[in-house]
């Protein structure tokens, strides 16, 4: 359907199903789908296999600028590599959640990656999905979505992605968790998680992912005519 390749992007808090939904968007489009959280989940997980802490900023910058991180679609989704290596579920751990999070607070980390995703934003074609895309990285995107629910709604689709992968979480502490995240990434000084201007805004809370799909679509189809 696509003659003019725009640059989308999907912001919003953890939970609020903006995954599955650019995923969606993406394929319907043709255009690439740009996981950025799985970039920094890369970067948190080779720290966490290096023996880096989060406060060592040095290094963090030197593991993120030697890290190969590609993401590969394939028939099951985006795959995502790491120097050759296939992490796509090495990244989808409690402890790479929270480890994500402070490796995202460091500045030289997000000044290499955001490099990176420009890169392969550039020649437009993009669903780009994480905290920043329209305030920071493509703040001239065509079309700006900002996802957000309720925290309970947010941690009760974490709670069940968590048990489908045959987890047994606890549900207070993935509420928690969440909350904890929201901070962090609301907080932190460089590129917080803010509603970036322009942004068109969907409160998935009582909203299917067909729903919010057949929104974000007739925004983008006005955007093409
Ligand atoms: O979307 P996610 O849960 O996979 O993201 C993992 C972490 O990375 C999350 O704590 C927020 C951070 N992140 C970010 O700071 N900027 C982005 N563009 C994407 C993710």
């Amino acid at each position: 359907m696509a003659s003019r390749k725009l640059v989308i992007t999907m912001d919003g808090p953890a939970g609020a199903g903006k995954s599955t939904v650019a995923k969606r968007l993406a394929e319907e489009l043709g255009y690439l789908y740009l996981d950025t959280g799985a970039m920094y989940r890369a970067v948190a997980l080779a720290a966490q296999r290096a023996g880096v802490s989060p406060e060592k900023e040095e290094d963090l910058c030197l593991l993120a600028e030697k890290a190969a991180i590609e993401l590969v679609p394939g028939k099951d989704g985006v795959r995502v590599f790491l120097n050759g290596e296939d992490v796509s579920e090495a990244i989808r751990t409690p402890e790479i959640d929270r480890l994500s999070s402070l490796v995202a607070k460091v500045a030289g980390v997000r000044r290499i990656l955001v490099d990176k995703q420009r890169a392969l934003g550039a020649r437009g074609g993009v669903v780009a999905e994480g905290r920043d895309m329209g305030s920071v990285v493509f703040p001239e995107a065509d079309v700006k979505f900002f996802l957000t629910a309720s925290p309970e709604v947010r941690a009760r689709r974490r709670f069940e992605e968590l048990k489908k992968r045959g987890l047994d979480p606890d549900f207070p502490k993935v509420l928690a968790e969440i909350i904890e995240r929201d901070r962090q990434d609301q907080e932190r000084p460089i590129a917080p998680l803010v509603v970036p201007p322009g942004a068109i805004i969907i409160d998935t809370s009582n909203l299917e992912v067909e729903e919010v799909l057949r929104l974000v679509l007739a925004k983008v189809k006005e955007k093409l005519a």
